[in-house]
């Protein structure tokens, strides 16, 4: 018997008729198999065999209000009482968009989907329609969802990736349309010199760069100071769309996300994940010139988009999240900064060569001799992902839920209390796996 016995039974019985026992490949690297889950409420996720999990994995970042937020249930409950999908417009949907366009700096005009993979499709094709170009100029490490001609250079083994300077495209998946590879050009995240280069040579053929403003699904890396602003110049100079992958950082860095925080504006930007409370909606945002090309030759479609169920939620979310002047944002500030500080002081003590690193509301912690790691390739070659695994592991035991891949999100239900259990586990943790 393990601690996991009845989660190992189900995940047997869910490899019959679910492929490979679940439904996003991510959740296959869990530990130590997929676990089954039977509830979750504020900053707790607890399984099917009774273990309470402080959690920080947040469902990979959604959860910014906790688990089951009741004001966000009850304006759900209440909205699709009426309905659920009209395949027309509805004034909740005016709402929400009237929030985005309040909120974000580069916002003037919004439409909404479900998950973020497609309103990253949907940012893509606008940038080519604008331009008249094709290619797109995106980074090693960066995640921008699942489909074809996207997953590209997110984890690719260095003996392949080509040099640091002229990185190859490369696809993650067998099965992916090779004719993709054509359009993207890859480099290394942070160096501005490269992408000056690089548009001193062929500007003239690249539609957009794309990026997250912190890279989040590699590490939990910030832009180095003046690079954001610099691709924001390029972009300016050569008449390229600048388009900031904010799926992550939306709501997340802050009210305004990376935009605010990082004070660049992009012409396009996407958000999902933080601004919905855990529901399934997503949104492209940007300047009304290029926006209104959705009304005139570029389609954007959907079923399910703007549902009311998706809009109510996404809609009491943001009301939350602006509520008394930011009050939640100043609380994940502050239970961050308790956790990056306890951390800290712990791997001082056991003098341990550990990195925090990005910002109290989503930051990384790896294992790596380094004072910071600055791109996908510092974060292959320096950080021990393995030893980071037997820490997720040791942490698990104790009842604490960590991101495999190191990145630590904070919600308005951590409390100083979860910070205290939480950093006891750590040091515990980490002892074991350094067998201090
Ligand atoms: C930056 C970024 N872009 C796009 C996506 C894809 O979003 P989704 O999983 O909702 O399709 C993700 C998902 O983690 C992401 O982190």
């Amino acid at each position: 018997m393990t601690q996991w016995q009845h989660s190992k039974e189900l995940w047997e019985r869910s490899r019959q008729t679910l492929a490979g026992g679940v439904s996003s490949n991510v959740r296959l690297s869990a530990q130590p198999h997929p676990l089954f889950f039977e509830r979750a409420a504020g900053a707790m996720i607890y399984d099917v065999d009774g273990n309470a999990y402080i959690d920080y994995m947040m469902s990979q970042g959604p959860m910014i209000l906790g688990h089951s937020p009741t004001v966000i249930l009850d304006a759900v409950n209440t909205a699709m009482r009426k309905g659920q999908l009209y395949a027309g417009q509805h004034e909740l949907e005016i709402e929400v968009s009237e929030a985005l366009v309040r909120l974000i700096p580069s916002a003037e005009l919004c439409r909404f989907g479900l998950s973020g993979s497609e309103m990253v499709q949907a940012a893509m094709r606008l940038a080519r329609a604008v331009t008249g170009r094709q290619k797109i100029l995106r980074f090693e490490g960066h995640y921008h969802g699942w489909f074809d001609n996207v997953l590209l250079n997110v984890a690719t083994p260095l003996d392949v990736a080509g040099s640091r300077e002229r990185p190859k495209t490369t696809l993650a998946s067998v099965g992916q349309a090779a004719s993709v590879l054509e359009d993207f050009i890859v480099l290394p995240w942070n160096d501005l010199e490269l992408v000056e280069s690089l548009f001193a040579e062929r500007g003239h053929e690249i539609a957009a760069i794309m990026c997250e403003p912190m890279m989040c699904n590699t590490g939990g890396i910030p832009p180095v100071a003046g690079y954001l602003e610099g691709l924001r110049r390029i972009c300016d100079e050569l008449g390229t769309i600048f388009y900031l992958d904010e799926i992550v950082t939306g709501f997340r860095l802050g009210l305004q996300g990376a935009q605010g925080r990082f004070g660049v504006t992009p012409d396009l930007a996407t958000y999902a994940k933080a601004m919905a409370g855990g529901f399934a909606n997503s949104a492209l945002v940007g300047k009304r010139d290029y926006m209104e090309r959705f009304a005139v030759d570029v389609n954007h479609s959907g079923t399910f988009n703007s549902n009311i169920i998706s809009m109510a939620a996404s809609a009491a979310t943001l009301i939350e999240l602006q509520r008394d002047d930011g009050a939640v944002y100043r609380h994940l500030e502050t239970i961050g900064q308790m956790l990056i500080d306890g951390i800290r002081d712990i791997v001082q003590n056991l003098d341990l060569p550990v990195l925090v690193q990005g910002f109290p509301t989503a930051f990384h912690m790896s294992f790596t001799e380094k004072a910071a790691i600055n791109d996908y390739r510092d974060y292959v070659l320096y950080c021990d992902k393995d030893r980071y695994g037997d820490f997720v592991l040791a942490m698990l035991k104790r009842e604490i839920r960590l991101v495999g891949r190191g990145i630590w999100y904070i919600s308005a239900a951590h409390t100083p209390e979860h910070v205290s259990q939480t950093l006891a586990a750590v040091e515990a943790s980490l002892k074991e796996v350094w067998e201090q």
